[in-house]
């Protein structure tokens, strides 16, 4: 038996590959280090029938507490971190006023590596294991990103934003120069560890044809890198591109005319979509980040679930941080319920507590070309995962209490829950 293999007793929620929640009440987990030093699982399952093709094996026993798989992250700002609670009239505004200057301070390499710093602990308390990540246009800031999380041994993916017009002094970057920094980041941490590189042009507005034609080719170049940035999230913003791209179909099809629609490719927001772009994220592979508290906050908007699910489009749910207001997958899961019911700009359906868990988990690894390595707890996974403590507060040890069955308690958790309900981050 090997010497490396960990195993942990408690309640355990698993998905399988097509996002149903499997759940042992009294269930084992049982994970080992590979020879490349990632912990992945090796047996889970019900404590008994587990436990018996382990004989032996030295348990970590934690009863009433729940093992579900580390959150996945779709989108998110970590330079943002300051901007959280900044009220606008909207998304522009909001850019322009708040997250503008404050991503301007990241030309500092020691500010960069001590929010990197800051937002990894955030991450980690929050029980977030992966994370789709914006940097600013400053290399410096993605080199804190990717450092940090290294020494983390943390899966993670992000990038140095590429916005070189339409943008102050301070954040816009120059267009050769912008290529070839991304392209020097990801020969320095793409693959490195469990690290990824995405390439990360701000959102049409703010790159020039020129940069845009740029980030498609690096992404031909380097086909295994994400590509990550911003569709159809604010009506000012949709106005603004209809007259920067007369020619385009769509906001959408802004991105497919350059050449940056692919598996791997994550766009956040996805709200002012039609039919015909909703058939295209299918088509090509494409996925939404579904940023329900940012769409809140500022106003924008809400997805459309019911069309995302009769078009098959890939999505997962994201905190967006700064536009959004919390780290916490508990609020994010819970604004996504909010946004799912509305039902008088679209139709309005109850998300099954169980999808909103998976959508925030194996959904979210699915919709990043991730499936299979992370996310599920599924045997051969990586081990990324959460200890939560459903007796955190008062309110929650009573509701939990009467959870009659597994969509009951995940609801409850998700509802009444916080960062109080995570006990501990395991990460592989
Ligand atoms: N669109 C372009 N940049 C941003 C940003 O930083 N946050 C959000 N929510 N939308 C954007
Ligand atoms: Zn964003």
């Amino acid at each position: 038996m090997s010497t490396s293999m960990q195993a942990w007793r408690a309640q355990l929620l698993r998905f399988d590959g097509a996002g149903r929640p499997l759940y042992d009440s009294d269930g084992l987990l049982i994970t080992a280090q590979g020879a490349d030093g990632v912990r992945r699982v090796v047996d889970a399952g019900a404590h008994d029938a587990v436990a018996a093709r382990h004989p032996g094996l030295a348990v970590e026993h934690l009863p009433g507490r729940l093992i579900a798989p580390g959150f996945v992250d779709m989108h998110v700002h970590y330079p943002q971190l300051d901007v959280i609670g900044s009220p606008a009239d909207g998304l522009l505004p909001w850019l322009e006023n708040y997250t503008f200057p404050a991503e301007s301070r990241f030309a500092d390499p020691a500010h960069a590596a001590e929010v990197a710093r800051f937002f990894f602990d955030e991450l980690a308390r929050h029980g977030v294991t992966t994370a789709l990540t914006f940097a600013t246009s400053h290399p410096a800031s993605a080199e804190a990103f990717f450092a940090e999380a290294r020494r983390r041994g943390l899966r993670m993916i992000g990038g140095k934003v590429l916005q070189d017009r339409h943008s102050p002094d301070g954040v816009r970057d120059a267009t050769e120069q912008s290529l070839i920094d991304t392209e020097a980041l990801i020969a320095r941490w793409h693959g490195q560890g469990r690290l990824g590189y995405a390439i990360t042009p701000r959102f049409a507005p703010s790159c020039s044809d020129a940069q845009m034609l740029g980030a498609a080719e690096l992404a031909r170049r380097h086909p295994t890198t994400w590509i990550q940035s911003h569709v159809a999230e604010n009506r000012d913003e949709v106005r603004w591109v209809r007259e920067l791209y007369p020619e385009a179909r769509s906001y959408l099809d802004v991105y497919r005319r350059f050449g940056l629609l692919r598996p791997r490719a994550v766009y956040a927001h996805c709200i002012y979509l039609d039919e015909a772009d909703r058939r295209l994220m299918h088509e090509t592979g494409t996925a939404a980040a579904v940023s329900p508290t940012s769409n809140l906050f500022l106003g924008s908007g809400f997805f459309d679930y019911a069309a995302a699910q009769r078009h098959d489009m890939l999505h997962g749910l994201a905190s967006d941080v700064g536009g959004g207001t919390s780290f916490s997958p508990f609020h994010t899961m819970l604004a996504a319920y909010y946004v799912g019911r509305e039902g008088q700009s679209k139709t309005g359906l109850s998300l099954a507590p169980s999808n909103l868990w998976w959508q925030h988990t194996g959904g979210a690894a699915r919709a990043l070309g991730l499936a299979g390595t992370m996310g599920t707890l599924q045997d051969g996974t990586e081990a990324d995962f959460v200890i939560l403590n459903p007796q955190a507060t008062p309110l929650l040890a009573r509701k939990t209490a009467q959870a009659g069955n597994l969509e009951e308690l995940l609801f409850a958790l998700i509802v009444l829950g916080d960062d109080r309900l995570v006990e501990r981050t395991v990460t592989a």
